[in-house]
């Protein structure tokens, strides 16, 4: 599953794997992981070396740390994700979790396109940029940041310019990924729907 920043493709992922019984892998929380650790070592977001290192470092016991959720590492995630070093890293990683024989549902910005071009199905989460803004804005309120509705609408735009833009492994839908728009749907219509095109998927397969 593929899609822009807070199109809510985590949590549909979420609840698509605890339907289908399989695990689970946010891979933007690896980005945003290695933000945190380039940070904390007080170290620069366009230090290749330091990125490198950190992606090659990372404890894969961190990556629940809520910490990770905040507005600033998600824009600190964007910029470490444009370093080639950092996605070669974090590529083996994902494919690791990706090789299990049962399967696995996992989420991020190119997932469909370069870390499983072979996936028996692929999902392209969007949703109006003003929604995505909402929902954003709502999780954050609710763990207790100050932030206005504005900024987050100004973030998640040019964080979907940078990683659309980027020359590694820009976001995009894969050829063959199915667009849900979930614009218009709430959690649960939005997993029904998932559920109807993965089933589907699979039965012609
Ligand atoms: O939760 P949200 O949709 O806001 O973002 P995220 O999925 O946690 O991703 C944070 C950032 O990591 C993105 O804006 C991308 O720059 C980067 N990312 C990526 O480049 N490739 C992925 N497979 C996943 C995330």
């Amino acid at each position: 599953m593929d899609g822009p920043a807070a199109s809510g493709k985590g949590t549909l992922a979420k609840k698509l794997a605890g339907h289908y019984g399989l695990a689970h892998l946010d891979t933007g929380s690896l980005y945003r992981a290695v933000a945190r650790d380039i940070l904390t070592a007080g170290k620069a977001l366009d230090d290749e070396a330091a990125a490198a290192d950190a992606a090659q470092s990372l404890e894969s016991g961190t990556l629940n740390d809520p910490a990770l959720r905040t507005p600033e590492v998600g824009q600190a995630a964007a910029r470490v994700a444009k370093i080639g070093a950092v996605r070669e890293a974090l590529f083996k990683f994902q494919r690791v979790f990706a090789s299990r024989r049962e399967g696995a549902i996992i989420e991020g910005r190119d997932i469909g396109t370069v870390v499983c071009p072979e996936a028996d199905v692929k999902i392209f989460v969007e949703a109006s940029t003003d929604v995505r803004a909402e929902r954003r804005y709502k999780e954050l309120m609710e763990v207790g940041h100050d932030i206005s509705y504005e900024e987050i609408h100004a973030q998640i735009a040019a964080r979907d310019e940078a990683d659309r833009s980027r020359a590694i492994s820009p976001l995009r839908p894969a050829e063959d990924a199915h667009l849900l728009d979930t614009s218009d749907l709430g959690i649960e219509a939005a997993f029904k729907a998932a559920v109807k095109l993965i089933d589907t998927a699979i039965s012609q397969a």
